[in-house]
């Protein structure tokens, strides 16, 4: 792996690309102090890219995943059928065992799979070539879904809306505009006057590092706030909407995200505030049937004894640090997905997504 600085100024961020054979992605851990992409060639790298946050957000591990599957079958353009099946059996484990919450990682897999299988007969460049063209597929795909639930979820933000958001769920966390960044990138857009209150997301502070930089970039107006102020906020009428992104949403509708999120949509739901979740039907997993079956990553504890090298917790201190939390249909005022709003949702109206 190897790196390389990257150019900000008025460019578009490229969450992942394609460059010479290989995919690139920008280095998440470290922004914003540096802004630099890291290489991947196979695989397992592609992998270990995705468990150490390197590149993190559902969208934008789905694509990383999907590329993963590509690299490995360009890898093994000389092997033999036999090993090329072997290697590449392994490489769908070894990804789908890099992160557990995001069901967009198992969607891109199962995607990948069925594409392979599709061609399973032609000569493995032949079927290398296949995958590529899926991944870049993949990746096109979610900047188009983005884009059209942004001009969904744009439509419920009134003119001079100040947005409460929680994590990052922006370009950042998918191939491009975001999930709920891009309602409020579309929104503004579209000529609305939009304001973020941006959650810092403790403990690894997507919030504070991603978002906040994501938006000041752009120049839409945002206020960083640690995670415990979003109650004050909303008690004193400083906030209008909440718009989340979601890692998991379960046939119900109950929402998995980021940590801290259920505690956003209660005091919402306290505050008469809409919780607005963006979710691409990727995100959906109707195979799970309420949100207490959705697994929830459980992370370092060093994450929450301190961050990078400075460690301020007593040594010894027993710590507890899921990832995800679920926040429960009932409080959810609507997803906005790329086929619309689905207000209040329920077990139907999930199906009826589906055609179901
Ligand atoms: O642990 P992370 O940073 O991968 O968690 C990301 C989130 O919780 C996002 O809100 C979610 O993936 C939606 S991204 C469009």
């Amino acid at each position: 792996m190897t790196a390389h600085e990257g150019n900000v100024g008025n460019q578009v961020v490229e969450t992942l690309r394609w460059r010479d054979g290989r995919l690139e992605m920008i280095d998440q851990r470290v922004l914003p102090a540096k802004f630099e992409y890291l290489a991947y060639n196979s695989a397992v790298e592609v992998a270990e890219g995705i468990r150490s946050m390197v590149v993190r957000g559902a969208p934008a591990i789905g694509c990383a995943a999907a590329y993963g599957v590509a690299l490995e079958a360009l890898r093994l353009r000389a092997a033999t059928s036999g090993e090329f099946t072997a290697a590449m059996n392994t490489a769908f484990e070894v990804l789908a065992a890099s992160r557990p919450t995001a069901v967009n990682l198992f969607w891109a897999l199962k995607r990948m799979r069925a594409v392979w299988e599709s061609v399973k007969g032609d000569s493995v460049g032949a079927i290398a070539d296949r995958l590529l063209t899926e991944a870049h597929e993949v990746t096109a795909e979610d900047i188009r879904i983005n884009r059209a639930m942004g001009a969904f979820g744009a439509a419920l933000l009134p003119d001079g809306a100040r947005v409460l958001t929680h994590c990052n769920a922006g370009a950042l966390a998918t191939a491009g505009h975001g999930t709920a960044l891009g309602v409020i990138r579309s929104a503004v857009e579209a000529g609305k006057k939009i304001a973020v209150i941006a959650d810092e997301t403790r403990p690894f502070l997507q919030g504070a590092r991603l978002t906040a930089w994501e938006m000041v970039q752009e120049k839409i107006p945002v206020t960083l706030i640690t995670d415990n102020m979003a109650g004050y906020m909303m008690s004193h009428g400083e906030v209008d909407a909440v718009v989340v992104g979601t890692d998991r949403v379960a046939a119900n509708g109950d929402v998995a995200n980021k940590i801290g999120t259920y505690m956003v949509a209660v005091l919402a739901k306290r505050h008469g505030i809409p919780f607005y979740v963006a979710c691409p039907l990727s995100t959906i997993d109707v195979s799970i049937p309420d949100g207490t079956a959705i697994p929830i990553e459980e992370r370092a504890a060093e994450e929450v004894t301190g961050f990078r090298e400075c460690q301020w917790a007593a040594p010894g201190v027993s710590v507890r640090n899921p990832a995800f939390d679920v926040t429960p249909a009932e409080l959810v005022t609507g997803l906005i997905t790329e086929k619309g709003v689905v207000l209040q949702p329920d077990r139907e109206k999930v199906a009826a997504l589906f055609g179901g």
